[in-house]
């Protein structure tokens, strides 16, 4: 095992090659590519490189398990290995948390705050796997009729950088909870931290072939995936852009089932009868949080006119005071973005505001002479038909938006392609349900922001994915329903 160094701390690396079948093998091809550590911009190590070929190895040992040892194992056991995997998790959560700060750049809290959701997520399905159930029918005749819940197959799951253990858990616990054997690919930016998961996996005691986990590239082994003839469902999370082609590859190989859980450009609206230092606190949070690198950011902030003025200077205030740096620093609130191409993108959109006559406040540039930081940047008088006020930027860059009364609010804050979050903040319960009720979002906050319980589910309307992740809910992405009917 590798190690690397922070100023001061030591970082254990963990496996850097691809796991199929409970064995950590190089790619096909031999090639590796490198991970860089997005504080520093230096090479973290190699890991193995995945493509097409390690792909259908991994689809191989896949289906060998699901036709046979882990179809034989009774829900109850598939349940006590999750919690098994939790509770390993948990006994790491240290070592876990400095991988994926390394790997990723967020805050070492936020790794630890990421990871009890990890944990709490491994659980909650662990405690389903036994009690997904089917319904007898009364059907007209002289049938007995049911329903049984059966997995799905073989499940390719493509994950994103922004939160990798995390997206990991959301992927994996309701898979594996109902059945289903998988084979994950994690993103290129951060191949980590799932990879020393893998290896409290095999501890745990999941038969070979139950979990397979490749780190490779979008193009090559993702597209391999969603292309592939053997797997029966696609579960991915990242740009609206590759959903399109997730679900063109499936439609145009073997009709995989396709969940997507997409972009965002989530309104967060602010009247002026709301808890005002909430209302400041909450929405930089909405925004900043996870250095801007959230589907669900806060990134339309509608502020009602008759508090305007006091909302923007005080927000201005709170991000100038927003600590950036080294992640590994206990204060550091902000950490880099994850590479230069999303550190590239971010500081092209505030080009972007600043040319379209948005009103730029504080921040707009870059930290430091290395790695990826970026200023909290704040931008009022943001008009919604600015690119952004439009398109998804993910980074720390705020667009607050002036707004009159809540019919108008409404309806700017649907005019948009994606649905996936919303939040009101208000102490008036007739607003606060009328956002609720009449925003296209899966997901409205009141009074909040990115409350995320495993019990709840979360996902998108319109452009903004396809299916539902975590709760009950959650669990019906990865069934397939059975009837049987018997003649009596
Ligand atoms: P992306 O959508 O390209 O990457 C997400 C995952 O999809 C990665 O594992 C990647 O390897 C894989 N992928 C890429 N192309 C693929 C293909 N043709 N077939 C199958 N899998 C493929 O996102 P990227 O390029 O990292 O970021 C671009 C933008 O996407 C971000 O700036 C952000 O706006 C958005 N994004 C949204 C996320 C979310 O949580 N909804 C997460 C990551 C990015
Ligand atoms: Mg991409």
């Amino acid at each position: 095992m590798v190690t690397a160094t922070q100023p001061g701390q030591q970082v254990k690396i963990g496996p850097t090659r691809l796991l199929i079948n409970n064995e950590w093998v190089e790619s096909i091809s031999d090639r590796r590519f490198e991970t860089i550590n997005p504080a520093t911009g230096e090479v973290i190590c190699e890991v193995a490189e995945a493509d097409a070929a390690d792909v259908d190895k991994a689809v191989k040992a896949a289906r060998a398990a699901f036709n046979g040892e882990w179809s034989k194992i009774s829900a109850t056991r598939r349940g006590e290995l999750i919690y098994k995997l939790a509770d390993l998790i948990e006994q790491n959560i240290d070592e876990l948390a400095r991988l994926e700060t390394l790997d990723n750049g967020k805050p070492l809290q936020d790794s630890l705050d990421d990871l009890g959701l990890v944990i709490a997520c491994y659980r909650y399905y662990a405690g389903w796997a036994d009690k997904v159930q089917g319904k007898t029918i009364p059907i007209n005749g002289p049938y007995f009729c049911y329903t049984r819940h059966e997995p799905v197959g073989v499940v390719g799951q493509i994950i994103p950088w922004n939160f990798p253990l995390l997206m990991q858990a959301w992927k994996l616990a309701p898979a594996l909870a109902t059945g289903n054997t998988v084979v994950l690919k994690t993103a290129e930016q951060t191949p980590l931290s799932a990879l020393r998961v893998g290896e409290l996996i095999i501890e745990a005691g999941f038969p070979p072939g139950v979990v397979n986990i490749l780190s490779g590239y979008g193009p090559t082994a993702g597209a391999a995936i969603a292309r592939h003839m053997d797997i029966d469902k696609v579960a991915f999370t990242g740009s609206t852009e590759v959903g399109h082609l997730i679900m063109e590859a499936a439609a145009k190989s073997n009709l995989k089932r396709v969940t997507l859980e997409l972009g965002g450009k989530s309104p967060n609206i602010v009247f002026a009868d709301a808890d005002m230092d909430a209302a400041i606190a909450g929405s930089h949070d909405a925004i900043f949080f996870n250095q801007g690198q959230c589907c669900c950011a806060g990134s339309r902030l509608f502020v009602e006119e008759k508090c305007y003025d006091e909302f923007v200077a005080r927000t201005v205030e709170r991000a100038k005071q927003r600590v950036v740096g080294n992640p590994f620093d206990a204060n550091t609130e902000q950490g880099p973005q994850v590479d230069k191409d999303q550190f590239d993108k971010v500081m092209s959109y505030i080009e972007s505001g600043m040319r379209e006559g948005a009103q730029m406040l504080c921040g707009g540039n870059r930290v430091g002479e290395q790695g990826f930081f970026i200023a909290p940047t704040v931008f009022a008088d943001v008009r919604d038909d600015m690119k952004i006020a439009q398109e998804e930027i993910f980074g720390p860059v705020m667009s607050i938006i002036k707004f009159k009364d809540l019919d108008e609010v409404i309806q700017r804050a649907n005019a948009t392609m994606y649905g996936l979050a919303a939040a009101v903040w208000t102490k008036d319960i007739t607003k606060a349900h009328a956002i609720a009720n009449n925003l296209r979002a899966g997901t409205v906050w009141v009074n909040c922001y990115d409350v995320f319980d495993a019990a709840a589910p979360f996902g998108g309307f319109k452009q903004s994915g396809i299916g539902r992740e975590l709760g009950e809910y959650g669990l019906q992405q990865y069934t397939e329903i059975k009837t049987v009917t018997i003649k009596l």
